[in-house]
């Protein structure tokens, strides 16, 4: 039977793997913490679906509501096929153990900002959780899927008929736990490595999104697009020395406010105020459900007019026992900061949370080179892809879906359409290569580039400061390079060669742009 690799272990990659399990296929996970380390089990608010195929006005209003939110940059044939294969995908979820809310027998649908109508399928606000630990014990059931932790892939490794390069045929992985370097080979490879939050200071991403798969691909030959459209959830929870934590835009969904401290005070001076009036009425008369773009800029602006951290999410208005039943994943770790979820303002700002952009594929999943032939044996699915779905900013609740709509329609392509032609590769050599004995120098170039990602390739961006970024990131590329040609591999290194490359291709593609889409928000183009 033909292998396949996958790389990581979210929603992504964990679907894929059971879709080719169940086609009789050898599967290897390769993931480089623990199998749940992932975007994915951190998803809060849910993922958007119409489960009744023949709900035509339902489909095109999901449909609808996806174009506007990408403001006319999305391909909508794309967006046509994943709002068609909802249903079906969530019906594969329900069937391996997925439990989203139920209202009575009906399932429960939540709104978040830019949907017209309720059509969130969440499970409470964990619904990440849910969906990775359902895929993850089925996938754990199944005899021809190894799921491999702590084994970071580094490279892919390119296929060589004489002196010709086609295709991908492998990868070079470090195991995380004894530091040795090993070959996988393979018939297909798909890269299911997420985003890249880990280049800004401020994210809601886990520590795992360093941009691998996308940089590794790029090397290999991979077209990348859009990369400039990253997307910044606007409420991420403030307070001083902690990662910031998502409070999921369902809040919002449920009546939640954001207030800045004029509007904080009035409300608090005319408490029993039914409606408070947010600040981000000014930008959208959508209010806080206007799309993250526009909410997180208006939050942005406030920010930096103010000198504070932070804006306000207030929620006193609302039921606070039915807010806490809905939201305890929130009200626990509110609790931790001495914080009442449906009595206290919560302090919260943009952070980094989604990128829009990634690896240019087709309705199958495969990469493209920048002449737009595919790249054989080289799949790219979930976050790390970019299908054309979202255009300039993503619509909330979208990505678990394209994720999981994908994940079926690459792993469908290999099993129908790919010849079986595992062979022979190089194995890494290291000969020469030293110990890295020093790792502070790695640590301050990591915090050197996330400064210059926050300082000038953020929600507001300016040529005087992309070219900054740009000459700053290609001081730190040489720096690293040099590291990189003399010392053994080790995972700092890894990941921070990676995120520099993707921060370059953002700040590139930010430069070259002379208008402003969604996400892309230059003020010399105003
Ligand atoms: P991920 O789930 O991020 O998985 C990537 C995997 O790749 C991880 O297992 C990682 O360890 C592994 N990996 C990375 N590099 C390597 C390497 N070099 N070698 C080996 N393994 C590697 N979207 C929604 O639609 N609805 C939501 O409610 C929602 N809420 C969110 C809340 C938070 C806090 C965050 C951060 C994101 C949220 N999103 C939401 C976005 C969504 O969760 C992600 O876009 C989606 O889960 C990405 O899935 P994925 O499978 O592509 O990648
Ligand atoms: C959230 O719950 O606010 C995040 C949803 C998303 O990123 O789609």
């Amino acid at each position: 039977m033909p292998r396949v690799i996958i790389i990581g272990s979210g929603i992504a990659g964990l679907f894929a793997a059971l879709e080719l399990s169940d086609a009789g296929y050898d599967v290897l996970v390769v993931t480089k913490q623990r199998p749940e380390d992932s975007s994915t089990n951190w998803a809060q608010g849910g993922i958007a679906a119409i489960l009744d195929q023949t709900d035509n006005s339902g489909i095109e209003s999901h449909i609808t509501d996806t174009l506007a939110c990408g403001d006319g940059q999305c391909d909508e044939e794309v967006v046509r096929v994943v709002v068609s294969e909802a249903g079906d995908r969530i019906r594969d979820l329900l069937s391996i153990g997925v439990s989203f809310e139920k209202a009575g027998e009906e399932f429960h649908f939540a709104k978040e900002g830019g949907h017209s109508t309720a059509r969130i399928l969440h499970a409470k606000d964990a619904t990440g959780k849910e969906i990775e630990s359902a895929l993850n014990n089925e996938v754990s059931r199944r005899e021809n899927i190894e799921l491999r932790p702590m084994t970071l892939a580094v490279d892919l490794i390119q296929r060589k008929h004489g002196a010709i390069e086609e295709g991908i045929c492998g990868i070079w992985c470090l195991n995380l736990d004894d530091d040795t370097m090993t070959t996988e080979l393979a018939d297909a490879i798909m890269i299911a490595t997420g985003g890249a939050g880990k280049l800004w200071a401020k994210t809601t991403n886990p520590p795992v999104a360093t941009g691998d798969g996308l940089a590794m691909a790029h090397r290999a030959g991979a077209c990348v697009k859009d990369m400039a459209f990253v997307q910044f959830h606007p409420t991420a929870l403030m307070i001083t020395d902690e990662r910031p934590f998502l409070i999921t835009e369902a809040l919002r969904g449920a009546g939640g406010v954001l207030l800045d401290d004029e509007g904080l005070a009035t409300h608090l001076k005319e408490r029993g105020d039914p409606a408070p009036l947010s600040f981000t009425l000014e930008y959208s008369t959508k209010g806080s459900l206007a799309t993250r773009d526009i909410v997180a800029r208006a939050c942005d602006n406030v920010i930096k007019r103010s000198g504070a951290d932070h804006v306000w999410l207030v929620c006193d208005h609302l039921d606070t026992e039915e807010l806490q039943s809905s939201f305890p994943t929130i009200t626990e770790r509110l609790q931790r900061h001495g914080l009442i979820l449906g009595k206290d303002p919560l302090p919260v700002a943009p952070a980094a949370h989604y990128m829009v952009g990634g690896l240019d594929v087709d309705l199958q999943g495969r990469v493209q080179t920048s002449d737009s032939t595919v790249i054989p044996g080289l799949y790219g699915i979930g976050e790390v892809a970019c299908t054309g779905m979202h255009g300039a900013n993503r619509l909330a609740s979208n990505s678990l879906l394209e994720g999981v709509v994908f994940a079926q329609r690459a792993a469908r392509h290999i099993i129908t359409e790919l010849p079986s032609s595992l062979s022979q590769s190089p194995d890494w050599l290291a000969d020469g290569l030293q110990e890295l004995l020093e790792h502070s120098p790695l640590r301050h170039d990591l915090e050197s580039l996330q400064a210059t990602m926050t300082d000038d390739v953020g929600l507001v961006r300016r040529f005087s400061r992309l070219k900054r970024a740009l000459r700053r990131l290609n001081l730190l590329s040489d720096e690293v390079d040099l590291v990189w040609s003399t010392c053994r591999p080790s995972r700092d290194l890894i990941e921070l060669r990676n995120l520099i490359l993707v921060a370059t291709l953002i700040a590139q593609d930010a430069l070259q742009r002379t208008q402003n889409h969604g996400l892309h928000f230059n003020a010399d183009l105003v």
